[in-house]
C-alpha cells in the first residue's frame, strides 16, 4: 500500500513537483496526498492543484504563536491520514514538539553537502569558501536545524565562473532526482531512523543514495 505523504512548501515548489511526478509512476511506494503551504501566495500551490493534488494553506501570520500554527498543521495532517512529511522549501523553523511528533517520518532537502553549510545562502557560502564539490542532502528532520541523519546526497562540481545562480541551477537538477529516491527509500523501508542514525536495509544501493554526476 502506498504511504500517504504530505509535502510542505513555502514557495515555487519545484521539488514538490518532482515528488508528485515520481509518486504518480507505477509501483512507487508513496502517493502525495496533500500539499500544505504556510503562505497563501506560494506558487507551488497552483502547480499542485494543476496536478490534481489536494492543497491547503495554514497561514502562520494568522496564528498567535508558533505552537498554535503547528497544532493546526498537525491536526490537518492527521485528518488527511498522513504518514510521512517531506519539507520542500518550507521556510518555517519547527518546534521540538512538532519535530518529535514526526520523528523518523519527516525528511527535508537541503542545498548543500551537509554537515557543510547548514542554514541559508548555501551557494554563496560555497563559492566564498572555494569548495570544488557542492551538492544537496536529504535528511531526517531533528530539532537542530539541518543537523539530521543523512539519507541521501548528490554531489556536483563547482566550475570556474560559477555564480550563485548557476550553482543553484546545477544542484536543483540533482535535488529533483535525489528527493524522490530518498522518499522511496523511507517508504519502502530501505532507510529508517533508529537511535538517531539512519539504518539501511541489505538491498541498499549506492545508486539510490549517492549521486556524483560527471561534470
Ligand atoms: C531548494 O533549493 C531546497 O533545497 C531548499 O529550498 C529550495 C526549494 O525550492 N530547501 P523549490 O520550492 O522546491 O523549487
Amino acid at each position: 500500500m502506498a504511504r500517504r505523504v504530505a509535502v510542505l512548501i513555502s514557495g515555487r515548489g519545484s521539488n514538490m513537483v518532482s515528488l508528485v511526478e515520481a509518486a504518480s509512476g507505477p509501483g512507487f511506494p508513496a502517493r502525495i496526498a496533500l500539499v500544505l503551504s504556510n503562505r497563501p501566495d506560494a506558487a507551488g500551490l497552483e502547480r499542485a492543484r494543476a496536478a490534481g493534488i489536494a492543497t491547503a494553506v495554514i497561514d502562520h501570520t494568522q496564528h498567535p504563536t508558533r505552537e498554535r500554527f503547528e497544532q493546526a498543521m498537525d491536526a490537518l495532517l492527521v485528518e488527511h491520514g498522513i504518514e510521512f512529511i517531506c519539507l520542500a522549501g518550507f521556510m518555517r523553523v519547527l518546534t521540538d514538539w512538532f519535530v518529535e511528533r514526526w520523528t523518523g517520518r519527516m525528511i527535508n532537502i537541503h542545498p548543500s553537502l551537509l554537515p557543510l553549510f547548514r542554514g541559508v545562502n548555501t551557494h554563496r557560502r560555497a563559492l566564498e569558501e572555494g569548495v570544488l564539490i557542492h551538492g544537496c542532502t536529504v535528511h531526517f528532520v531533528v530539532p537542530e536545524l539541518d543537523a539530521g541523519p543523512i539519507i541521501a546526497q548528490a554531489a556536483v562540481p563547482v566550475v570556474p565562473g560559477d555564480t550563485e545562480e548557476s550553482l543553484a541551477a546545477r544542484i536543483l537538477v540533482q535535488e529533483h532526482r535525489l528527493y524522490p529516491q530518498a522518499l522511496r527509500m523511507i517508504c519502502d523501508g530501505t532507510a529508517r531512523l533508529e537511535n538517531g542514525r539512519v539504518v539501511f536495509s541489505n538491498d541498499w544501493d549506492a545508486g539510490g543514495a549517492l549521486r556524483s554526476p560527471s561534470p
